[in-house]
């Protein structure tokens, strides 16, 4: 068991929830099913810690995290039953943390923003995990900002331009603190599913014609998804990260979204690639993937978060460039599948990163 890692999490969603729980489930677990790295260095994932907890909803707000985690509109599963952990969930300012579309499903608490560089710093966090809605640009800046003033590390998940932003970049430079970003990459999820099938096709010689990729949900972030003006930035997110897996331009629609309330917190991706193989011979190749958003995006978190303490254990600050390969959808430079592998390899064994 390697030691503690002190983190905080900004925004206590679905992500948050799967995240809080797969920490307790994992550490009760000791069969690593569902785990690409059960140990990453000395870390297991019962050795992370959550230290400190924002939101800006009163249902969450001054609660338990172990019990804020399951308030509404929170809708994702519930695996595992919490112990009390004594970390109460703090105010933060919203910003433009709540959408004029989603937003009736927050009910803004009305007591006093807290200083988050204050909290980070009293608590000790080493890794403050910003969790908090697409679209949520200028909150996310302030928690990058607050990383900065109290020496943590910023873990990015959301789709907010901070670890791909060359101003973000050399400010964590600057203070030496680790970055990671931007836009979890989900353990199993539309876009890992449908990047790594082209891939398999662009080497079997196929030559792909065009592409959509189509999803309906019903989590918060899948209502965010109707404000189009907001999700655009997303579908950009995705749709590049999955065009990369193809070495030239092609029609191509990834991540758009709509919303099915009684969906809770599963999603539902539709996936059509169309093309030529041998004698230009046509193909049409129909998928289609169910699962539960936030377990998906809470495991390469958890790997994220270990990641970026084995990097601070080895002196490492700036974006880390092979970790924000591996764990996001949209992060500073692209790898390769294959180098991303044996950089990820000879990371885990002790070499220092990009
Ligand atoms: N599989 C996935 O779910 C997945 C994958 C990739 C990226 N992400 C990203 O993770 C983020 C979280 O997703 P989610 O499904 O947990 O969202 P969610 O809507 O369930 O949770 C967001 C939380 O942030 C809170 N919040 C709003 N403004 C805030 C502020 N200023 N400060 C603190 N908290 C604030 C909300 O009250 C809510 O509790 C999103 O940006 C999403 O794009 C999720």
């Amino acid at each position: 068991m390697g030691d503690k890692i002190r983190v905080a999490i900004a925004g206590i969603g679905n992500c948050a929830s799967s995240l809080v729980q797969g920490i307790e489930y994992y550490r009760r677990e000791k069969k690593p099913v569902g785990l690409s790295y059960p140990k990453i260095g000395p870390y297991l994932i019962s050795d992370i810690e959550v230290v400190a907890a924002f939101d800006v909803d009163r249902r969450k707000i001054g609660r338990d995290l172990s019990d804020a985690v399951f308030q509404e509109p929170n809708n994702t599963r519930k695996f595992v039953e919490l112990r009390r952990s004594g970390i109460k969930v703090q105010m933060a300012q919203p910003l433009d943390g709540i959408s004029p579309i989603a937003g009736d499903k927050i009910l803004l608490d009305e007591s006093k923003a807290v200083n988050p560089a204050e909290v980070l710093r009293d608590s000790k966090t080493e890794i403050l995990v910003n969790l908090i809605p697409t679209g949520a640009t200028r909150a996310s800046e302030m928690y990058a900002k607050s990383a900065i003033q109290s020496k943590a590390a910023f873990v990015n998940a959301t789709p907010a331009r901070i670890g791909s932003s060359t101003q973000w970049q050399s400010r964590f430079r600057k203070a030496k603190i680790p970055l990671a970003g931007d836009d979890i990459m989900d353990q199993i999820g539309s876009t890992i599913l449908h990047k790594n099938v082209l891939s398999l096709l662009v080497d079997r010689g196929l030559r792909i014609g065009e592409t959509y990729q189509l999803d309906i949900g019903g989590g918060t972030e899948s209502q965010l998804a109707l404000d189009k003006k907001r999700y655009e930035i997303k579908r950009n997110i995705k749709t590049s990260s999955v065009a990369a897996a193809v070495p030239y331009q092609f029609p191509i629609v990834a991540g758009s979204s709509d919303f099915v309330d009684f969906m809770e917190n599963k999603r539902t991706s539709y996936f059509n690639i169309k093309g030529e193989y041998f004698g230009g011979t046509e193909f049409s190749l129909d998928m289609r993937l169910s699962l539960e958003d936030g377990p998906a995006c809470a495991a390469v978190v958890t790997d994220v978060i270990r990641m970026v303490r084995l990097a601070k254990d080895r002196g490492q600050t700036g974006p880390l460039m092979t970790v924000c390969a591996y764990g996001f959808k949209a992060p500073p430079k692209r790898v390769a599948d294959q180098i991303l592998k044996e950089e990820l390899a000879s990371m885990l064994k002790g070499k220092r990163q990009n």
